[in-house]
């Protein structure tokens, strides 16, 4: 399927006639990215999200692997964030919905599989948190991240502030808070916002920059908005997605007609 580039400068952006289509070409890039990185280095190492926005995506590689197509067996895939604290087995953590929709789907070995764990003692979130940065170095660096980007143009956790840009590029993985919008968000997954968890694990602005090629999706019309602040406002930590802009050569964005509705 083609899509149309859209000429903004400091930004590759692909505009697809709808998430099925921009989720298909996702999902090619990463299984590309795979198989690149077997061939050249023996194993892959690709950065994953959750949220609605990349199901099509999961589903899309279990069926490439389902076909014979695309093996897990030599890849690493560490997860963006999880909720903190929360438990492995409750339905609505990162790590059950990983499972469900990719984990559980495909041959990724569960010691290769990484999601941080919201059950680590509050004295050690930090440190466990800390340890991912350190594991991805380890494993030479993320092949490819996979990025949502919130309403209120979080990525991963990494939820707006009043850093300068110096300071939030250089945010390493850690435990945050969650913003009120990213609260009101997820209350209709926790049924209420104060059962939302009010914490999360993330990892940070510097290591999801770091990765050699980053993708980020966003769709509807929900999105437009806060994808013309990241696109085309200024760069800052008020609009964390924004700050992939210093990175433009290695992001390319995919998303449908209702969510570059804004963009001039
Ligand atoms: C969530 C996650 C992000 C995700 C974003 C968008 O809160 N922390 O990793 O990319 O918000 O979610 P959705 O794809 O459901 O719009």
């Amino acid at each position: 399927m083609t899509a149309r580039t859209l000429a903004i400068p400091g930004a590759t952006v692909q505009v697809f006639p709808d998430p099925g289509h921009a989720c298909a070409a996702a999902a090619g890039l990463i299984a590309r990215s795979i198989r690149e990185g077997v061939a050249a280095r023996g194993g892959a190492v690709i950065g994953l999200a959750t949220g609605n926005t990349p199901l099509p995506v999961y589903d899309r590689l279990a069926a490439l692997h389902r076909a014979g197509d695309l093996s897990f067996a030599e890849v690493s895939t560490y997860n963006l964030d999880e909720y903190y604290p929360i438990a492995p087995t409750d339905p609505r953590s990162y790590r059950a919905y990983m499972d469900r929709h990719l984990y559980g789907r495909v041959d990724l070995a569960a010691n290769r599989a990484h999601i941080f764990d919201g059950t680590v003692p509050e004295a050690f979130a930090a440190e466990h948190a800390a340890g991912f940065d350190r594991w991805i170095e380890a494993e030479g660096g993320l092949d490819l991240q996979l990025l949502g980007v919130g309403r209120n143009g979080h990525i991963g956790f990494n939820e707006p502030s009043d850093l300068r840009v110096d300071a939030a590029l250089r945010l390493p993985s850690r435990p945050t808070g969650l913003h009120p919008t990213t609260v009101e968000d997820a209350a209709a997954e926790f049924g209420d916002a104060t059962l939302v968890p009010p914490r999360a694990l993330t990892l940070g602005v510097a290591p999801i920059l770091a990765a050699r090629s980053i993708l980020v999706l966003a769709f509807g019309a929900k999105k437009a908005e806060i994808l013309a602040s990241a696109l085309q406002g200024p760069v800052t930590a008020g609009v964390p997605a924004s700050l992939l802009r210093t990175v433009a050569g290695r992001v390319t964005w995919m998303i449908d007609e209702a969510a570059a509705s804004r963009l001039g």
